[in-house]
């Protein structure tokens, strides 16, 4: 893994370190899969954040994600490109697409037919780029419910993926499956309510929101992520939880103010960015990022 290479840091917006009381933030590589959001719009509802009925404005979607891959390919990321198709305007969701982890690809199987063509078509890029891909065989919407902290994965649900598919996770990963369940349907996903900061094993880092999962979950969130950043409820709001670290630099919601000073004290390099149009889709950043384990 590759060390990012520090670009576009105004000299005032390194956090004044004191030594001892803030840890040394490192970046490392990250490779990511996005897909361009051509046919971007709020055709049905599957989530509280959709309104049909609300006009969209998919140059304007363009012109939001286009920032965001400038944003990644700035911090050094390697960058891979899906194919977006006609009549499937939530393929932009790239986390849903698949989980992978050691060059495996665990495919997606969605809970609403309305996105149920993706699966396939996700499991048809794998594939060709390499991938050893795993046909699933229960519901699940991949890195949006499923997220990688050291080695174990923290699997959600309660509204989209089955809680059989964290079995299946089990089985194909051979990594301990941590089951999370999500009870606010404006945080239907895990990745809306969960943000790995740092997934590097030994010095796992995460935020949440606690209001967004049962008692037992919080509980064990608690427990086992006792440094945790607790996230504002203003802040899930604007999906400011819906980030993308790479261990220093966290792309976030530009709207997530408090979030944004949460992580500069803990010694992050919070970056935001304005995916407003997208957030009418019920998604934000990194609901756009697919990462790549490879
Ligand atoms: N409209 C999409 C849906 O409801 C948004 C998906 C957001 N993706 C995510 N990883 N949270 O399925």
């Amino acid at each position: 893994m590759s060390t990012v290479v520090e670009t576009g840091e105004q000299p005032g917006e390194r956090p004044a370190q004191q030594p001892g009381t803030r840890p040394e933030r490192r970046a490392t590589g990250r490779s990511v899969l996005m897909c361009r959001p051509e046919h971007f719009t709020v055709a049905y509802r599957i989530n509280p954040w959709m309104n049909p009925a609300m006009p969209t404005n998919t140059s304007l979607a363009l012109a939001q994600w286009q920032v965001l891959y400038d944003t990644y390919e700035r911090l050094g990321y390697e960058i891979e490109l899906i194919d977006p198709i006609t009549g499937l305007p939530d393929m932009v969701y790239a986390a849903n697409g698949g989980f992978v982890i050691d060059g495996i690809a665990y495919g997606a199987s969605f809970t609403h037919p309305e996105r149920q063509p993706e699966g396939p078509a996700y499991m048809q890029w794998f594939a060709e780029a390499g991938f050893d891909v795993r046909e699933p065989v229960e519901v699940n919407e991949g890195e949006g419910d499923f997220l990688l902290v050291g080695d174990t994965i923290l699997a959600g649900t309660g509204f989209r993926s089955h809680s059989r598919s964290h079995d299946e996770l089990t089985k194909i990963f051979g990594r301990e499956v941590v089951t999370l369940r999500l009870v606010n349907p404006s945080f239907y996903h895990l990745d809306t309510a969960v943000a790995v900061l740092d997934a590097t094993p030994g010095q796992e880092h995460i935020a949440y929101l606690p209001s967004a999962f049962d008692e037992a979950s919080v509980a064990l969130l608690r427990e086992r992520y006792p440094d945790a950043i607790i996230a504002t409820e203003t802040d899930a709001a604007v999906l400011g939880l819906n980030a993308f670290s790479d261990g220093r630099n966290v792309v976030i919601a530009s709207r997530a103010a408090d979030f944004s000073r949460q992580l500069r004290e803990h010694g992050y390099h919070p970056i935001g960015v304005d995916l407003s149009e997208l957030l009418l889709g019920g998604g934000g950043v990194k609901c756009c990022t697919l990462e790549l384990r490879r």
